[in-house]
């Protein structure tokens, strides 16, 4: 036998031992589910990249087979009842961030990256102050300049015109700018663009599109997370929009740090995120202005594509279900008797339909449609009854809870009147776009706030149609944020009479 064969053989025989030991003598081997899934990683592999984005609606299935607790890999399992949601995502949680699948947002310095649950305590609460529901009601104005020039434009070049809008890079505009003024004193100016358009927005979803292949093959990840600017430039010109924008947080920062310079935020009128971080990192090395930069970006990725698809959920639904959109419109008059009446943040949060409307946008927009993945502490930790030893990655996410038939029925219709019934406050718990706990979203008293207002200007200014749309709602897949498949959505829009 030749030296190679051998080689083959015991690798062989190697690899089949591990096989069994996963699927006989495992710590988690009494946990029910696919026989594949429990012993390689071709069976997530076949539902993440062959069916491309699939897998979070297979798991479903696999829960209707196996019951509230599914074995999805030799050391993942997947929960499913709604309780273990917060027994997972809560506050001083000792579960951690799975670092194998964080780092692959090559983001692992920034407050969403960082594993370690007292590492990401202290750099949080550098950042909490300037997302508090205090700060976004002192910069309100900030948030309602960008919706001004959102519909003023929709209003000069669109309305009335018979020219459709893309209203996915319509409200990409307003949420970029928006978080990016608010975070960084500085707006992007893409409410200024062609049609809208955001260089970075595009490269950043392009880079989602990979998502998953990175999750399979992380040394994929690694390369392109660490390859030079020139080069990544030269090989992905389309990802370049993206790394501008790190370069772009970088160069603030520097600018911030030269006491010669006119800083921005002399100009920006309120303290950025940066004055923030730079108070608590007062003499930064080139390792601590990488963190900040990658804060920077953190921010307006994360800020920006949820908002963005929660916004176009519930105008798709509004303009398909004409008993919401009515009854939204006649609540909104309420308030705004005018078609180019403003609102207040205060006035349009006490309005029970748009905030019911609001949270049925969010709920069939998921926030982050994948897997939230956490690491059971050394001593192990009982999640749904059951106890799972150190080093198990427990799994959940906003599908699995927003589509629970008990709390929502008729789950996938979208049904604002939900959060209307007696009682449907206690539902409120189950709305998890934002996670829950201690890891919970950093913007979400912003994303509230933009959401808001967005919606109340835009449905109260104009009269929308909308322009080749197939189907109920926005189709999507899985690449751990909702990726949509199909046209993106689009409008005709005139300006309502009354
Ligand atoms: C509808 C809008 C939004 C939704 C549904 C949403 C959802 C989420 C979710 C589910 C997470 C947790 C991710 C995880 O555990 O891995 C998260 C984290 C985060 N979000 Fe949001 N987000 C939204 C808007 C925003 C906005 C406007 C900002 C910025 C201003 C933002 C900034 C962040 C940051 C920085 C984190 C990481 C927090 C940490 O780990 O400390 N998000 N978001």
């Amino acid at each position: 036998m030749g030296y190679a064969t051998a080689v083959l053989i015991a690798l062989l025989v190697y690899r089949l031992g591990l096989y069994l030991y996963r699927y006989t003598l495992h710590p988690l081997a009494k946990f029910p589910g696919p026989r594949l899934a429990a012993v390689s990683s071709l069976y997530q592999i076949y539902y993440d990249i062959i069916k491309d984005g699939q897998l979070t609606y297979h798991l479903q299935d696999l829960h209707k087979k196996y019951g509230p607790i599914v074995r999805i890999s030799h050391n993942e399992i997947h929960l499913s009842p709604p309780s273990a949601y917060h027994e997972i995502y809560r506050l001083n949680t000792p579960l951690i961030k799975h670092h194998g699948f964080y780092q692959l947002f090559n983001l692992s310095n920034s407050s969403f990256g960082t594993v370690s649950n007292a590492d990401h305590r202290r750099k949080r609460s550098v950042l909490n102050q300037s997302f508090s529901r205090r700060t976004i009601f002192e910069l309100e104005p900030l948030v309602q300049s960008k919706v001004d020039r959102l519909v003023q434009r929709l209003e000069d070049e669109y309305a009335g015109v018979g020219r459709e809008v893309c209203v996915h890079n319509a409200y990409q505009a307003v949420t970029i700018d928006t978080v990016s003024d608010f975070s960084f004193g500085i707006s992007y100016g893409v409410l200024n663009n062609a049609d809208f358009r955001s260089r970075a927005m595009e490269a950043f979803d392009k880079q989602q599109e990979a998502f998953l292949v990175f999750k399979h093959f992380p040394l994929l990840a690694r390369l392109a997370g660490n390859m030079p600017f020139w080069l990544a430039n030269l090989l992905m010109p389309d990802g370049a929009g993206f790394l501008e924008m790190e370069q772009d947080c970088r160069h603030q920062i520097q600018h911030l740090l030269s006491p010669a310079a006119d800083t921005p935020p002399a100009k920006a009128g309120h303290p950025t995120i940066f004055n923030r971080l730079l108070e608590a990192y007062p003499d930064p090395d080139e390792k601590t202005i990488d963190y900040l930069a990658k804060e920077g970006v953190t921010v307006v990725s994360a800020g920006t594509h949820t908002t963005r698809h929660a916004l176009c959920v519930g105008t798709v639904y509004a303009l398909q279900k004409p008993e919401v959109g009515e009854r939204l419109l006649r609540e909104l008059r309420e308030v705004m008797p005018g078609v180019r009446d403003v609102a207040s943040l205060k006035e349009l949060e006490s309005l029970p339909y748009l905030t019911a409307f609001m949270k049925e946008s969010l709920r069939l927009s998921y926030g982050v449609v994948g897997p939230l993945p956490r690491v059971v502490p050394a001593e192990g930790a009982t999640i749904a009854g059951a106890f799972f030893p150190g080093g198990t990655v427990v799994i959940m996410d906003s599908y699995i809870v927003h589509h629970n038939e008990d709390l929502f029925p008729s789950s996938h219709e979208f049904d604002p009147t939900r959060w209307l019934v007696p009682n449907a406050k206690e539902l409120d718990k189950y709305l998890v776009s934002f996670s829950a706990g201690s890891r919970q979203c950093l913007g979400m008293n912003l994303a509230w706030a933009e959401l808001y207002m967005v919606f109340a200007r835009v449905f109260r200014r104009f009269e929308m149609e909308l322009y080749e749309h197939e189907g109920e709602g926005i189709k999507i897949v899985e690449h751990w944020l909702p990726t949509v498949r199909g046209e993106k959505v689009r409008c005709t829009l005139k300006v309502r009479e009354v």
